[in-house]
């Protein structure tokens, strides 16, 4: 049976995140700039958003530029910035083919006026689609995130807002940029790190956790399906036990 075939498609996870990684390795490996594997990190983000539209996850969440990322050199920050820029334009028709709705999670004010503006726009455009949510995680981390959130917390418990003992994990998720997406399910990080370097930590407390070796430009259609098989192996319990589970 093919890869696809062997996947139950009711059986889904609702939100699959994915840590992006490899691109510079994938690069040097061709004997080129880590640039060239960014720009080839791009058709693959094209191909993984599309299968994964195609096959009915809900939401999708991708990498693509970390808080910590902005201590790359100078030219790779803005060749990312560019690329960016250029991916969101020039693939707003397969986005709109596809029925995605695109969003976005960090801190955004943070990035260059031309790409906030062409994000803004796209995020507009596609506000209808009713398929997948594509979310980019960019100039993201997850302790920025949660820092955030404390800080929105804090000043609501000052002006009376929020009493202390009303502060638990649902309060905290509300304040959270994810808020209103599903927690992922299925985390995939690619190029053999094992890391989860400060993506999405309060999210991922009950996420299957998905490595390989590929790096992200060779992650094709069939590696995801390889994914999303091993993920459907995995008997999800959330601290209970085997029994507890079957009824
Ligand atoms: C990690 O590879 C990848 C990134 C830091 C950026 C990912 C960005 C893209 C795929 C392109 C832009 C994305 C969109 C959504 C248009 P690395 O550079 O850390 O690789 P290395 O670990 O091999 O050096």
């Amino acid at each position: 049976m093919s890869l696809e075939g062997q996947i139950n498609k009711e059986r889904l996870p609702q939100h699959v995140a994915i840590i992006m990684d490899g691109n510079g390795r994938w690069a040097k490996e061709q004997g080129r700039f880590r640039v060239f594997g960014h720009t080839k990190g791009v058709d693959t983000v094209k191909e993984i958003t599309e299968v994964a539209a195609k096959l009915g996850i809900k939401y999708l969440t991708l990498y693509a530029f970390s808080t910590e990322n902005w201590s790359r050199p100078v030219h790779e920050v803005n060749a990312l910035m560019d690329l960016l820029v250029r991916t969101i334009k020039k693939e707003m028709p397969t986005l709109m083919k596809n029925n995605i709705r695109l969003d976005a999670i960090g801190n955004l004010e943070s990035l260059p006026d031309r790409c906030l503006k062409n994000l803004k726009a796209a995020k507009e455009k596609t506000s209808n689609n009713s398929g997948m949510t594509l979310v980019l995680a960019l100039s993201y981390s997850a302790k920025w995130d949660i820092c955030e959130a404390v800080k929105r917390i804090a000043l609501d418990v000052q002006s009376g807002n929020v009493r202390p003992d009303e502060i638990d994990n649902n309060l905290i998720t509300k304040y959270l940029s994810t808020h209103g997406i599903p927690e992922p399910e299925l985390l995939i990080r690619t190029s053999g790190e094992l890391r989860i370097s400060n993506f999405l930590l309060w999210e991922i407390a009950y996420s299957e956790l998905y490595f390989t070796d590929v790096l992200w430009p060779d992650f094709s259609k069939e590696e995801l399906f390889k994914a999303l098989i091993d993920y459907q192996k995995r008997e999800r319990r959330f601290g209970k036990t085997s029994e507890q589970l079957t009824p």
